[in-house]
């Protein structure tokens, strides 16, 4: 340990995390929300140090965002933005009572010099519909960000490459809930998801493995992957099982707090580095 370099301990990039200090369900604007179903503070909290630890175990360097006590979401970063290089393009939310948290993100990146751009028009909720697999770039789009906003998405951050993915389930309303890249080669994804026909297109690009139902639902797709090592949601067993098999080394950490807002472990962390 003594003569590794910084680099080497956190070889796993820059990952941009919020506290859960103000994390609540306070409003319902996917399925999973309810307001009669409301997450244990404490235990939300318990459950993120987890999150948050074994990230940076396995090598993640974290920077956080200050939580906010108007933004109960602001904890699923996943939906910041999404960077390339300095560039990063701000979300624009399709509900209300997310949008405060524009400004938010918008600040962080300003501060730190990022070239930071914005949509004219349309929705486009950032990593959580946006995900790279090398240079190219897969677009969820038809339940929170509009298919039409990726023509500029990619413009503003020089991307060649892009196949749009069209998500067709209200209870998986986000990309990063329905496909997770392990590398360039393989993905995991939920079939339930993603309309027939974009999951013809997205085969040409990614050998697709299908997910069980029941891990589906615990949001398997909602994994970190970090290198070899996969952090994902506890009790996917199935899951767990497969990427064993397939050389990954699995994580399970529980975060049924989240489930309650509609997320796990991949919305709650942003990539800064792509
Ligand atoms: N309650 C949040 C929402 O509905 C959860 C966001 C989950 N984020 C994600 N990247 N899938 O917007």
């Amino acid at each position: 340990m003594k003569n590794k370099k910084i680099d080497e301990l956190f070889s796993e990039g820059k990952w941009l995390l919020c506290p859960p200090n103000y994390f609540d369900v306070k409003y319902e604007i996917n399925p999973w929300m309810n307001l009669d179903k409301t997450p244990l503070s404490a235990v939300a909290s318990e459950q993120w140090k987890v999150l948050h630890h074994t990230l940076i175990r396995l090598g993640a360097f974290v920077e956080y965002v200050k939580p906010s006590k108007e933004q109960p979401d602001l904890v699923f970063t996943a939906n910041a933005g999404l960077v390339k290089g300095r560039d990063v393009v701000i979300s624009k939310f399709r509900h209300p009572q997310r949008q405060g948290e524009e400004a938010i993100f918008r600040d962080w990146f300003e501060k730190r010099s990022y070239n930071v751009h914005e949509l004219d028009n349309g929705s486009f909720e950032g990593e959580g519909d946006a995900l790279f697999v090398g240079e190219t770039l897969f677009c969820g789009h038809g339940l929170r960000s509009d298919a039409d906003s990726y023509s500029e998405v990619c413009r503003l951050l020089n991307v060649k490459d892009h196949v749009l993915c069209e998500l067709i389930d209200p209870r998986f309303y986000h990309l990063d809930i329905c496909f997770c890249p392990l590398n360039e080669s393989i993905a995991l994804y939920n079939p339930w998801g993603i309309s027939e026909q974009s999951v013809e297109i997205m085969k040409k690009k990614i050998e697709l493995i299908p997910v069980p139902r029941k891990d589906a639902e615990r949001f398997v797709c909602n994994s970190v992957v970090l290198g070899k090592n996969i952090v994902m949601p506890a009790g996917c067993i199935e899951t767990e099982k497969e990427l064993q098999k397939r050389g990954f080394e699995t994580y399970p950490v529980e975060l049924g707090e989240f489930l309650k807002g509609g997320g796990a472990a991949k919305c709650l962390s942003l990539r800064l580095e792509n």
